[in-house]
């Protein structure tokens, strides 16, 4: 993202603080001198339709090109995706966990000023385009309208972050088990299978865009602050850090939803000719004739809704005794309980009584 290929644009990089030229490059709207945040790809269309950038075609290179071990037939998922059907997908609803306690409310207001921090240093001003949009639709698309683009910088983004806590979380149950020599109870696998998942959804972002040098700076930065903060901060109180991940995953679900929203209203124009890229179809083992990019946005979706509700579940048992609910085999299969897949979603997360 600090990538800017003129002159002019570099020198005045020294004289602004990171969040401004954030702020000014992503809500740019100038050409030829522009800067690239990130390069867009388009799955499904030639290479000439290249609509984001001025950067020359031989500067796009191949992301992840295959090893080279030719005794390797394939390298699967360590943890398999589990199935979701379109049916779920499409019922995957905004939802918010009401704050009651004070861990609750000190985790919701985090959760809120990260939204309001990124929502400004990204130029995305939903509320504020809405408003217009009401008075004068042209007006709120010129002035607030996202972009392709626009989304691409802030799915790739928070999605580097996204896979933090979870390792972290896992990473320090981890260690606790062993320090304390004590069982974990079934938490860490599948902590570490929900950074597992946020790095397949950067993964496959990154087949689609090209970070720029800026970029690359702000997710190394923003991992290092990130990722010290909530180590801390999961020492101090892992169920409040359980909940702040569940408030996070509510903001991911209502982010995706608009982006499937613009999509489907026609908002979006490269994104209705991009098909998903091979790793996201292997991953998600999406079937044939459902491996559209708004395909690909109801699977993101629906993981961060699972996200959603294992980290408000995992906010609601004790910490150091309960099993893991998500791990566990239940005396009575047939009543709902907690699985991997989206059967029995419960989308501000499961109550201690109802499920141990
Ligand atoms: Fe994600
Ligand atoms: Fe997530």
């Amino acid at each position: 993202m600090l990538s800017t290929r003129t002159a002019t644009h570099t020198s005045l990089a020294s004289k602004q603080t990171g969040a401004q030229i954030l702020k000014t490059l992503t809500s740019s709207t100038s050409t030829g001198l522009r800067p690239t945040f990130i390069v867009v790809r388009q799955y499904g269309l030639t290479n000439s339709h290249r609509n984001f950038s001025t950067t020359p075609q031989h500067r796009i290179k191949e992301f992840f090109p295959e090893a080279d071990a030719p005794s390797v037939r394939k390298t699967p998922a360590a943890w398999p995706h589990p199935i979701y059907t379109p049916d779920q997908m499409a019922a995957i609803p905004i939802a918010h966990r009401e704050a009651t306690t004070f861990s609750d409310k000190c985790a919701l207001g985090l959760a809120r000023f990260a939204r309001w921090g990124l929502d400004t240093v990204s130029g995305y001003k939903h509320d504020k385009a809405v408003a217009l949009a009401e008075k004068d639709l042209a007006a709120a698309q010129t002035k607030y309208g996202m972009t392709e683009e626009k989304y691409m910088i802030r799915n790739i983004f928070l999605e580097s972050i996204a896979g933090v806590p979870g390792m972290v979380a896992g990473m320090l149950r981890h260690l606790h088990s062993m320090r304390r020599m004590k069982r974990d109870n079934g938490w860490i696998e599948t902590l570490l299978e929900e950074s597992y998942n946020e790095r397949m959804h950067l993964l496959t972002f990154l087949k689609m865009a090209e970070p720029g040098p800026f970029m690359r700076l702000m997710v190394l930065g923003a991992q290092g602050v990130f990722f010290n903060a909530f180590f801390v901060a999961y020492l101090v109180s892992p169920r409040a850090a359980h909940r702040f991940v569940g408030y996070i995953e509510e903001e991911a679900v209502i982010t995706y939803t608009r982006e499937i929203a613009d999509l489907e209203a026609g908002r979006l124009p490269l994104w209705e000719k991009t098909v998903a890229p091979d790793i996201a179809v292997e991953y998600w083992k999406m079937p044939e004739g459902h491996r559209t990019m708004r395909d690909l946005l109801l699977y993101i979706r629906a993981d961060e809704a699972k996200h959603r509700e294992v980290n408000h579940t995992l906010g609601n048992l004790d910490q150091k005794n309960d099993p893991n609910p998500y791990a566990s085999v239940y005396k009575d299969a047939s009543k709902p309980h907690p699985t991997k897949g989206m059967e029995h979603h419960k989308p501000t997360g499961w109550e201690r009584s109802d499920v141990l």
